[in-house]
């Protein structure tokens, strides 16, 4: 099997991110104005999978515990019927790797089926692959069957239209010095014109706490732009990717499943009628 490093399982999914959804060189560029390049570190990143044998949370993880990440914790995000857990690299040098999986028994049994027509389709070669989780989408779908699977599920139609991807990258704002926390920051970047998911009830930030009260995580994170994407009925407008942001507090490495679902929101199919 053809070996891949860190490196081309990152650059892969980031070069994919990045000119899929033009928000994110944009954020990038505004950021490094005030900022020194390595003082823009992303503290992890999120990828999306289905709850299924051949292409569920564990065999994407492969992809980066044969490359040295070890496990740290698993998450339940009931309300969105989402299983996650988090993996690290021991040498602190890459983001933390997020990934979810939708629990497929949520569904109802037609649109079951309909991701096991999407999951039908992928070649062998590509299931095996040690890249699989940047591989993008490796099924054609028609924007009925996207539109089945939004009745149902957001994660669900994200997944089919997008695929294996990034769903989402995350900058530390510890590591930056032009910003005193994450409220400048998303203050900025909404001053920018960005949109922030929760920016309408005044909610951008979602807070973690120890049993003392005392902050372990805040995180905010871009409403994901609208993006052009090829269904087999014609080109859909539809939520992309998005870009969060993250300050940690007492050294805690780890997530919160309450953050993490309002987080997860961000690609949410807004109703503004244009389209
Ligand atoms: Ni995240």
């Amino acid at each position: 099997m053809q070996k891949i490093s860190l490196h081309e399982v990152f650059d892969q999914l980031w070069e994919f991110y990045a000119t899929q959804n033009p928000q994110v060189p944009l954020i990038h560029n505004l950021l490094a104005e005030r900022e020194e390049l390595s003082n823009l570190v992303n503290d992890h990143i999120a990828l999306r999978t289905f709850a299924e044998t051949r292409v569920g949370l564990e065999v994407l993880a492969k992809n980066f515990t044969q490359l040295g990440f070890e496990e740290q914790a698993s998450y339940e995000l009931r309300d969105k019927n989402v299983f996650a857990k988090y993996y690290a690299h021991p040498s602190g040098q890459w983001p933390k790797v997020f990934i979810s999986e939708l629990q497929l028994d949520s569904l109802s049994q037609a649109a079951q089926a309909l991701v096991e027509e999407l999951i039908n389709q992928i070649p062998e070669k590509v299931l095996k692959s040690r890249a699989l989780c940047a591989m993008g989408r490796p099924w054609d779908v028609s924007h009925s069957t996207y539109q089945k699977l939004l009745q149902e599920s957001e994660y669900a139609a994200w997944m089919a239209a997008h695929g294996f991807q990034m769903n989402h990258a995350t900058l530390n704002v510890n590591a930056m010095s032009s910003f005193a926390n994450l409220e400048a920051l998303i203050h900025f970047l909404e001053e920018k014109g960005f949109a922030m998911n929760g920016q309408e009830q005044g909610q951008e930030i979602q807070k973690a706490f120890d049993p003392h009260g005392e902050y372990l995580l805040k995180q905010a994170s871009t409403l994901a732009a609208e993006v052009p994407v090829q269904f087999t009925d014609g080109e859909h407008i539809i939520p992309g990717c998005y870009y969060e942001f993250i300050e940690r507090f007492q050294g805690y490495e780890g997530f919160d499943p309450g953050n993490a679902s309002k987080i997860m929101e961000s690609t949410y199919v807004r109703s503004h009628g244009n389209h």
